[in-house]
């Protein structure tokens, strides 16, 4: 029976080396099955006790035991130890992530179409000598209605789908214009200035309608201003703009015509409304609806009313003030036909620009 010790000694010897060149769990296991299985080698040995005289039984039973014990044990060990240097394996790899050796190129950032024509706007009317003003964008019913020339009950208020805000009188600007009496009020004449910013209207969204919107308001008042400076600046400005248009190569735009219609704005008096020369096309395109005129700048000489409200004497000065969209500048400009992709943030759409 010294075989029995023998081979116990042996079976041993042998776990003990297998495991130690293993190192995944998988070979873990077979090296499992291959001594502790159903038929392994341990099993088989331990099956032969119903073999034993009780002698033998006596020396043999507690030492094969041991030997299953043992070699359950060390297996266990082994898988542990493995489990835990995949941990370690883990964290080391993620400590030694270099987060900036991931460079996309694409994502580069740049100007959003906005700031990039709020930008060009600005340019073109500083170097015509105008200031840059601002006003705020929750205004009181004075400044967006009373005060210029639009009082209560006045139908011209229907004009403007308004968000009334909580606030008694208060609500979000329907257009710049309050800009103008905030700059007569605030600033030393003669006042030439342009304020860009956003507007409001209670509107149905769709293609070419939202319920914020740009606009770039203007405001000139000195002694003896006439509409004769409106339509200069006006056709000035348009022709700059529209030369710095890739879109437009066909057309010579440095002598882009205007043409000058009436319009009402109860603000204005008289009011007009300035057309531009399609600058896409020669014979009408779908820009202009193939009229080859393009509606874009209203205007006029502001209403002796207005200069009151702003403290400014209407018998010593006049002055003139324009209101245009920016963001259907923008649509034009750009060749953008709906005016959800401002706001849209999608990537291929920002990245054209
Ligand atoms: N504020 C007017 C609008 O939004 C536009 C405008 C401004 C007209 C200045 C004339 C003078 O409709």
């Amino acid at each position: 029976m010294a075989n029995i010790s023998e081979q116990i000694k042996k079976l041993k010897e042998q776990l003990t080396k297998e495991l130690k060149t293993s190192n995944n769990s998988l070979v873990i296991e077979k090296i499992r099955v291959k001594f502790l299985g159903k038929t392994g080698l341990i099993t088989n040995l331990l099956s032969q006790i119903k073999n034993f005289t009780i002698e033998e039984k006596r020396e043999f039973a507690s030492k094969l035991n041991e030997l299953k014990k043992f070699s359950e044990q060390i297996i266990k060990e082994k898988r542990e130890k493995i489990l835990k240097q995949k941990a370690n394996a883990k964290i080391l790899k993620k400590q030694s992530f270099d987060v900036t050796s991931y460079l996309p190129e694409k994502l580069k950032g740049h100007k959003h179409p906005y700031s990039q024509i709020i930008e060009e706007i600005e340019n073109i009317f500083i170097s015509m000598g105008f200031d840059l003003f601002d006003g705020p964008e929750v205004e009181t019913d004075y400044y967006n209605f009373a005060a210029l020339n639009i009082p209560e009950n006045h139908p011209a208020r229907d004009m403007y789908d308004t968000f009334w805000l909580n606030k008694k009188n208060t609500l979000l600007r329907t257009h710049t214009s309050p800009v103008q009496v905030h700059a007569m009020k605030n600033k030393p004449l003669p006042i030439a200035g342009i304020a860009i910013g956003r507007t409001f209207r209670h509107e149905a969204v769709d293609a070419s309608h939202d319920f914020m919107f740009m606009q770039c308001e203007g405001v000139v008042i000195d002694k003896n201003i006439t509409l004769s400076h409106l339509f200069a600046t006006a056709k000035k400005f348009l022709q700059v703009m529209f030369e710095k248009s890739e879109k437009t190569s066909n057309v010579n735009v440095k002598d882009l015509d205007i043409r000058i219609r009436p319009g009402f704005f109860p603000f204005v008096e008289p009011g007009v409304e300035i057309d531009m020369r399609c600058p896409f096309c020669k014979n009408g395109c779908s820009v202009c609806k193939n009229s080859t005129w393009v509606e874009i700048f209203p205007g006029g000489l502001i209403h002796p009313n207005v200069l009151r409200a702003g403290g400014i004497d209407p018998e010593k000065y006049s002055g003139f003030a324009f209101g245009f969209g920016l963001t259907r500048l923008a649509m034009l400009k750009y060749g953008i036909n709906d005016i959800r992709h401002f706001y849209g943030g999608k990537l291929n759409f920002l990245e054209q620009f």
